[in-house]
């Protein structure tokens, strides 16, 4: 039988049903290709590079297709996509193609296979969305049915993969509070590798929702074929890889399903958040610039807007908030360029002043004691300062000291019929979002700060804590199980009414620091704080693993205090800056304790991060020299799309005389082009041999620049580091 084959090239508008048997979903070079024919098994038949033409038809004919999306009951002894029991009480499920369509759209192509139960009435869409300008394509399934009954969802998994089995490693991220971020390299073996959460509010404290997939072998940054993925999701999720008796790996992504059973209602629709799936034969770096670029033409919220240069009060006063602190602060910060002062925790709380930890989360009303012009007075401040003002708000979370707890004591997530349990401060409690009234809340919170003081430019999400007791005073009974989703519905419902009434406010997602680092959290917040662990060497790591997934832009990255206050490390000044300079600059410091010297080098590092910063923040990552390798450095660059200008970086990460180091080619530049080279953030006495001159892309990649092991100025012994500009000679 010939199958007929739908190519989306020059497609303008196109919607199939029935005919279609093999569906080809392409992005500019990647191809998914599946196959769909009507009354049997949607299959993936194959997932790489872009074909075309004769190869298309080849793959479809020759390579070994894969269930599309394994459903459990009839003959599924391995892992599932989705399991379910159906309202009779049959476990099983045995799901065919009814229809496919493709449907063209401004910047995207979506690929709908129908599939349904042969013998219930429930159906399973599953959708692939291939973007045009950008290599990813999100898969996710919505699930519905008109049985008599509610049907149970005991697994749903957005979207499935197969990974021809090999030398095939797996990159993921783990860590914990002020560790986020760690990468792990390993090669996947024969059995299951899970990677999931469950905390309930926060999701990349532990494990990250996103990995890469290096088919080639040992992961290598600039070669090699890799595929990434990225689950969209905010709440608790499951990454399954299983690897078993047959020729593939097995990829599951999608909500964790654990104590969150779903009970469907009769033409209700289960939709799945989107997993996203990206392949580069670039290696590592190349999947990243994949995702990068895909998160800033279309997830990341306001991800082509060039980000400020801010103050944050956090580590610098704590919760010591008072008017001439805060004033002298912007003054300070102005002084040095910056953009933006964010006054943090301690600013608010009537009946009970936030002094501390222990109290008045939720009472969201300026503490007259410690700001008697309010934040009017603030905004002002600012304004003299000619900087713009931010705030932190942790909207989800109360204090049981609280006026808010004392007038809503239901509003909180707590299992019926138990005591509290209690978090941060020993009184911290979370507030239950699957509420309307919670929500509400929210909102108006948000919306009221806004709206009396609109000149109000960021606000810095916190959230705290976790679901540490499974209990909805709000659910009912039969649907306690479906608390974590809801939570997740609830806070997505509130961030969307959020940005479509204030699209162009800068919001942080900040949860503990780094713990929601996530697509499913991004297309609500421009950027997220990558950990409250601002001590500059451990961020090079930190930051490395995060670079896998998340572009510059969304990285807020601090110069801060000596010794840092995580970690007790004295680290110079220039090394902080230059860490903070590769992700989105900003500083979490007293300035008022800083040396003249210090705050001069600060304000010469402004200026000229204001001179990269479309080139961080806009441009493609090559990462060199990995932190990992124990090499004693690490080295990355940023390259703008038109090659013509890129900024990179060179960290010691070892501290050791003498140390032989290696020279780092460069990457991603043009080779017939010629680049001159400038220093900054330059504190030697004497300016490099290289600098001012100018070389071909083609010798710079090939052999790099050999770099001073040391700045020839005794307190900057240690910790060397060079940022290199490279302009090209036109
Ligand atoms: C969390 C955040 C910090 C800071 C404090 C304030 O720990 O991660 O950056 O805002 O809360 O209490």
């Amino acid at each position: 039988m010939t199958k007929k084959l739908i190519s989306l090239t020059g497609l303008l508008c196109l919607a199939l049903t029935a005919v279609a048997q093999t569906l080809s979903v392409n992005t500019p070079r990647t191809t998914l290709l599946l196959s769909a024919p009507q009354g049997e098994k949607a299959k993936i038949i194959y997932y790489g590079a872009r074909l075309s033409g004769t190869d298309l038809d080849m793959a479809a004919r020759v390579e070994t297709a894969q269930d599309a999306y394994p459903a459990y009951g009839m003959n599924c002894p391995v892992e599932a996509a989705l399991a379910v029991q159906h309202s009779d009480g049959n476990c099983s499920l045995d799901l065919v193609v009814e229809q496919s369509a493709q449907r063209e759209e401004a910047d995207c192509v979506v690929t709908t296979i129908a599939l349904k139960d042969k013998v219930y009435p429930l159906q399973v869409s599953l959708i692939y969305k291939a973007w045009k300008d950008a290599d990813v394509i999100e898969a996710w399934s919505e699930i519905t049915h008109q049985e008599k009954k509610a049907v149970r969802l005991q697994q749903f998994a957005s979207a499935y993969l197969p990974v021809r089995r090999g030398e095939v490693w797996v990159s993921h991220l783990s860590g914990s509070w002020a560790n986020e971020g760690n990468l792990t390299q390993e090669p996947l073996n024969p059995g299951m590798l899970v990677i999931k959460n469950k905390d309930g509010v926060r999701n990349s404290h532990t494990d990250h929702a996103e990995i890469m997939l290096s088919l080639d072998g040992k992961p290598q940054e600039n070669s090699g074929r890799t595929i990434g993925a990225a689950l969209c999701y905010g709440g608790n999720y499951k990454l399954r890889i299983e690897t078993h008796d047959d020729e593939y790996h097995h990829l599951f992504a999608g909500i964790n399903e654990e104590n969150s059973a779903y009970l469907l209602a009769k033409g209700e629709t289960f939709v799945t958040p989107a997993l996203a799936l990206t392949y580069s034969s670039e290696g590592l770096s190349g999947s990243s610039r994949n995702f990068h670029r895909w998160a800033r033409q279309h997830k990341l919220a306001n991800g082509t807007k060039l980000r400020k240069i801010l103050l944050n009060s956090w580590e610098g006063v704590y919760f010591d908030i008072n008017q001439e602190g805060m004033e002298q602060m912007m003054a300070d910060i102005a002084s040095m360029g910056g953009e933006l002062f964010v006054m943090d925790d301690g600013w608010f709380g009537d009946k009970y002043p936030r002094k501390n930890d222990h109290s008045s989360l939720g009472d969201w009303v300026v503490d007259q004691r410690k700001l008697p012009l309010g934040i009017q007075g603030l905004i002002d401040a600012a304004d003299r300062n000619r900087i713009k003002f931010g705030i932190w708000i942790e909207p989800e979370m109360a204090n049981t000291t609280s006026e808010l707890f004392e007038k809503h004591p239901d509003w909180v997530i707590k299992a019926p019929g138990r005591d509290l349990v209690l978090g941060r401060g020993g009184t911290q409690v979370v507030l239950d979002l699957s509420n309307p009234d919670v929500q509400d809340f929210i909102f108006n919170l948000v919306d009221e700060l806004m709206t009396k003081y609109p000149a109000i430019d960021y606000i810095k999400w916190d959230a705290n804590m976790s679901v540490m007791n499974h209990g909805s005073q709000y659910l009912p009974a039969d649907k306690q199980s479906h608390l974590y989703i809801a939570y997740h519905r609830g806070f997505e419902q509130v961030c969307q009414r959020i940005r479509a009434k204030y699209p162009e406010l800068t919001i942080q997602a900040c949860a503990s620091g780094g713990g929601r680092a996530n697509y499913g959290i991004l297309p609500y917040f421009d950027e997220f704080w990558v950990s409250d662990n601002t001590d500059a060497l451990q961020r090079v790591y930190m930051q490395w693993g995060t670079s896998y997934f998340f572009p510059a832009i969304a990285m807020a990255s601090h110069i801060s205090a000596a010794p840092n206050h995580q970690t007790s490390r004295v680290v110079p000044i220039k090394y902080r800056i230059d860490v903070a300079m590769s992700g989105r600059l900003g500083m979490e410091i007293q300035p008022k304790n800083m040396t003249e010297q210090e705050k001069e080098l600060c304000r010469k590092a402004i200026a000229q991060y204001k001179q990269i910063r479309p080139i961080v923040q806009q441009g493609d990552i090559y990462r060199l020299l990995s932190p990992y390798d124990k090499q004693g450095a690490a080295s990355l660059m940023y390259v703008t799309p038109e090659k013509d200008r890129a900024v990179f970086y060179w960290w010691k990460t070892e501290q050791f005389v003498n140390q032989h180091l290696s020279r780092i080619p460069m990457a991603g530049l043009n080779p017939e082009k010629l680049y001159r080279v400038t220093e900054l953030n330059s504190i030697d006495t004497k300016p490099l041999p290289f600098e001012g001159l100018s070389f071909s892309g083609a010798y710079l990649m090939a052999n790099g620049l050999e770099l001073p092991y040391y700045h020839n100025v005794r307190q900057h012994y240690d910790y060397a580091s060079r940022v290199l500009l490279l302009e090209e000679v036109k």
